[in-house]
């Protein structure tokens, strides 16, 4: 399937995104609606906006809200559910996976930075058992895409996943092991299903808090959530131009 679709135009962009608030930008600037007449099983909170920007299909899923909480379903769980739900009934040429993460400035992040991944692993998947502790480490390449960035003059790093916002020693041990700049909460699940069903798949991450810094990571994301998603969005929009009317070969 790859070579034959690295020979014509990406036609068909399943983004995924967890967090309304980042998802809502993108939706706007591409003018997508929310499909009323859902795709996925009856009563799951998964959310699909789509619509078409040039010769693009663009959809965007967000997971939605947790039925009993209220909030975002944020995470490896619901992210790989829906990834898997989205290849399934949409049959993407590619995924893209664009939210926001903490930075390390210990590897040049810095706040507003936004990075396209070049492999993703998890950090908080200890099994300490031969074999088993690579399994947990899942590290994945992304689909590689060196034209978009040298063309768009982002920078570009290793992302590590894990389920919890905040850090404990033994992530960040596994976060250093990873090489990783950022971090985040769904990367290596979407790169773990993306791969499982040989679709490709990038990443776009917008930095919101500095984890190497001072200040405390939760106050720090809230306080630069919305600024950042502008950043986000706007390098959302470049990537999508630069794609539309491109082979996957020439990314
Ligand atoms: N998303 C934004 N900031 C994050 C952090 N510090 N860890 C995990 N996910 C994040």
């Amino acid at each position: 399937m790859a070579d034959q679709s690295q020979k014509r135009p990406v036609s068909n962009i399943v983004f995924i995104i967890a967090m309304q608030t980042e998802a809502l930008p993108v939706v706007n600037r591409f003018q997508l609606t929310e499909d009323t007449n859902s795709l996925f099983p009856q009563g799951v909170p998964w959310v699909r906006y789509c619509g078409s920007y040039k010769d693009l299909n663009i959809n965007v899923i967000w997971p939605g809200k947790d039925p009993t909480l209220g909030v975002d379903s944020i995470g490896t769980v619901s992210s790989s559910l829906v990834t898997y739900a989205a290849i399934q009934a949409l049959k993407p040429d590619l995924i893209i996976n664009a939210g926001t993460a903490g930075g390390f400035k210990a590897k040049g992040a810095s706040i507003g930075d936004v990075f396209i991944i070049s492999d993703c692993a998890f950090h908080d998947r200890r099994i300490p058992i031969p074999v088993y502790d690579l399994f947990g480490v899942g590290s994945r390449k992304a689909f590689e895409t060196p034209n978009l960035v040298k063309e768009l003059n982002l920078k570009v790093g290793k992302l590590s996943t894990g389920d919890s916002l905040d850090m404990t020693q033994q992530d960040e041990a596994s976060i250093i092991a990873n090489d990783a700049t950022v971090k985040d909460m769904e990367g290596a699940a979407i790169a773990y299903v993306a791969d499982m069903l040989k679709v490709p798949a990038i990443f776009v991450k917008a930095v919101t808090d500095i984890v190497d810094g001072d200040k405390p990571t939760a106050e720090e994301f809230l306080q630069n959530l919305a600024a950042v998603t502008a950043a986000l969005d706007e390098a959302v929009e470049k990537v999508i131009y630069f794609i539309s009317g491109k082979c996957l070969s020439e990314l």
